[in-house]
């Protein structure tokens, strides 16, 4: 008999633990298409900002084998379009919504949240991690965590009945003090991480960089030993639930992801090479070895390490 693994999340129920993320699958049809899969508890939408972006030059993402390097640079077709689509997209499916916006300053983010909210998403997640270009240094506001908790807080001044989630990037030397922070701010939940980096391939042949952006985020295989630690680092510093992601592919990946101390695990890079059904292939590999390690509730190992 297969152990069921529906998971609370701010007590909001999702069918599975399993999530997609931000980016990956963009559009309405293929989002439709994701969340039929039984394996997929809750979809994530695309960033959205204020204005549409058509992103970076192409091409923007590459494999290099152990992962992927990325620079789309939030190509999204702005918050009015993104709340249109994300009322369709709800039509098509009762799984968990988590919406993505992004600010790239900081009063942008409760305009954004109270835009997206009209449409009702389960949750509305802060990407943090975009360059802030209030900062002389276009650093991201996740790599500050004063200016985290304000936009946290300026965010759960005018969203009060919908869960928010902030997104911290690993590329910090604390992410610990930006958990923290979040947290005291009244953040609801937490995700991590968003990609590492940033990093540059070469075309060896070409004698050129691979992206046309030049840099980008890494994402996938690669990145996942250090989203086991920041997830573990966060469980270690906050109460607030985590939605823990980087890397994951196989059943004993998300298990493990739990085991840092997620209580959702995201699905992203691994659709590149599994396909949608990858969800399907992970929940199962995830209900057999909880079988066969006697793993009778998800709660049991959370945290272990
Ligand atoms: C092509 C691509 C686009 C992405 N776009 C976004 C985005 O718009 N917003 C966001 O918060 N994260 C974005 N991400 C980051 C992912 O949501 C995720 O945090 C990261 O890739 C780590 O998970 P993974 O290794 O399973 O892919 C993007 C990642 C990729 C590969």
């Amino acid at each position: 008999m297969n152990i069921h693994l529906k998971t609370k999340f701010c007590g909001v129920l999702f069918s599975t633990p399993l999530v997609s993320l931000s980016g990956i699958v963009v559009d309405i049809s293929g989002n439709t298409r994701l969340a039929k899969f039984k394996g997929i508890g809750g979809i994530t939408t695309k960033s959205a900002s204020i204005l549409p972006r058509e992103g970076h030059p192409i091409p923007r993402i590459a494999s290099f084998g152990a992962g992927y390097l990325n620079n789309v640079g939030l190509r999204n077709p702005g918050i009015d379009k993104s709340v249109k689509e994300l009322i369709e997209l709800k039509k098509t499916t009762k799984k968990p919504i988590i919406a993505s916006i992004v600010g790239f300053q900081l009063q942008e983010l409760p305009i954004l949240a109270q835009k997206i909210a009209a449409a009702k998403p389960e949750f509305i997640e802060l990407n943090l991690s975009c360059p802030n270009v209030d900062d002389e240094a276009g650093k991201p506001i996740a790599s500050d965590p004063l200016l985290s908790a304000i936009a946290v807080s300026e965010v759960k001044k005018v969203v009060k009945n919908i869960p928010i989630i902030a997104k911290l990037t690993p590329n910090v030397v604390d992410i610990k003090k930006v958990a923290y922070e979040v947290e005291e701010a009244g953040v609801d939940a937490i995700s991590a991480i968003n990609t590492v980096g940033p990093g540059m391939l070469i075309d060896f042949k070409r004698r050129r960089a691979v992206l046309g952006s030049r840099v980008g985020g890494v994402s996938g295989a690669a990145i996942k030993p250090v989203a086991l630690r920041c997830v573990n680092d966060i469980y270690k510093t906050v109460k607030v639930p985590i939605l823990g992601m980087g890397g994951i592919e196989t059943g004993r990946d998300a298990l493990e992801m739990i085991m840092a101390g997620a209580t959702l695990v995201g699905v992203g890079s691994a659709i590149y090479k599994g396909g949608q059904q990858v969800f399907d292939k992970i929940f199962s590999e995830m209900q057999e070895l909880c079988q066969e390690e006697k793993i009778g509730s998800l709660k049991k190992i959370r945290g272990i390490i």
